[in-house]
């Protein structure tokens, strides 16, 4: 079979994705019951590559290869060869020949095309500068956990068209969910990535009026990890643009607020909002555990019939 790797949510079937949520679940209520005593991973290695900065996604993945029985190696440019200039395929190729999947972090979304192209394990896109598809899993699967069958519900973003904007749009497409994306102009999202979602995807510039009636709210910070030097400019122009408890109350009555972390209170979000009963970002920072167990079992195993 040929190596599956996970780079965008589109790399999955709706049904696989839909799998991984429901599994996720079964994973996450496995280990309250019974502690970490799932261990399909004797012996497996996960590479993680860090060229970014992380907290949730390096403790996630390195705790669900520890609770299923096998290992992961974090890996900085800083203290590797690939710091130092060695090709990112010769790299793929020797990590394959050692570990069982590769995790990246990184910049530039065509190095992991690259990266992924030369290797003949599993890689998993763990953040680019285009896309989160593991925050997306594990934000779904909140969703789902609290709110049962996501398709056809409504959920709106509001703040910067970014890698997990670009996301979100991804898994509108597959979860067949709609999405209102609400960026102040000159931050929207990809043309081309809201394209392909047709009529699943559409852009406002009213927070007020994109939030009306909607079943989900989410932002991110306002300037990304490599945009630093934007911060203040990125302040000013997203002025209006803050997710505040007065605006999720022109939502659905039972609205959700996501956030995927770090969270920068007094801009993105209001500096009470992680304090509201609807934002629920804790459970789903710790549903990145149960999500990416879901899909290194999946992508290493294949199915497991719950
Ligand atoms: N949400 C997220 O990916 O967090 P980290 O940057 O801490 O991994
Ligand atoms: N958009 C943010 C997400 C962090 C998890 C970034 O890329 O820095």
């Amino acid at each position: 079979m040929a190596t599956r790797h996970f780079l965008t949510l589109l790399d999955l079937s709706p049904e696989e994705l839909t799998y991984l949520v429901r599994r996720a679940i079964t994973i996450k209520n496995g280990l309250k019951t019974h502690g970490p005593t799932y261990t399909p991973f004797a012996n497996r290695t996960l590479a993680m590559i860090f060229e970014k900065s992380s907290t949730r996604t390096r403790v996630s993945f390195e705790t669900a290869m520890a609770q299923f029985g096998g290992h992961a190696l974090f890996l900085s440019p800083r203290d590797t060869q690939l710091g130092r200039g060695e090709p990112i395929g010769d790299t793929a190729r020797v990590l394959s020949e050692m570990v069982d999947a590769v995790m990246i972090r990184t910049f530039d979304h065509s190095g992991l095309e690259a990266f992924a192209a030369a290797s003949s394990v599993p890689v998993i896109n763990a953040l680019s500068d285009d896309y989160h598809p593991c925050q997306l899993l594990a934000d779904v699967m909140t969703w789902s956990e609290l709110r049962g069958n996501v398709r056809d519900k409504t959920a709106v973003w509001i703040g910067d068209g970014n890698n997990m904007c670009h996301s979100w749009i991804n898994a509108a497409r597959q979860f067949g969910f709609k999405l209102r994306i609400c960026c102040p102009e000159g931050y929207d999202p990809d043309p081309a990535i809201v394209a392909a979602a047709g009529d699943q995807v559409s852009i406002l510039r009213d927070p007020q009026a994109a939030v009306a009636g909607a079943d989900l709210v989410t932002t991110d910070v306002w300037a990304s990890m490599g945009q630093e030097e934007e911060q203040a400019k990125r302040e000013a122009d997203f002025a209006g643009f803050q997710v505040t408890e007065a605006m999720l109350d022109l939502a659905a009555d039972d609205v959700l607020f996501l956030h995927c972390l770090p969270a920068h209170r007094g801009e993105e979000i209001s500096t009470t909002l992680l304090d509201d009963p609807r934002a629920v970002v804790w459970q789903e920072a710790g549903n990145r555990l149960h999500a990416q167990k879901a899909l290194l079992e999946f992508l290493l195993l294949g199915r497991v019939e719950n």
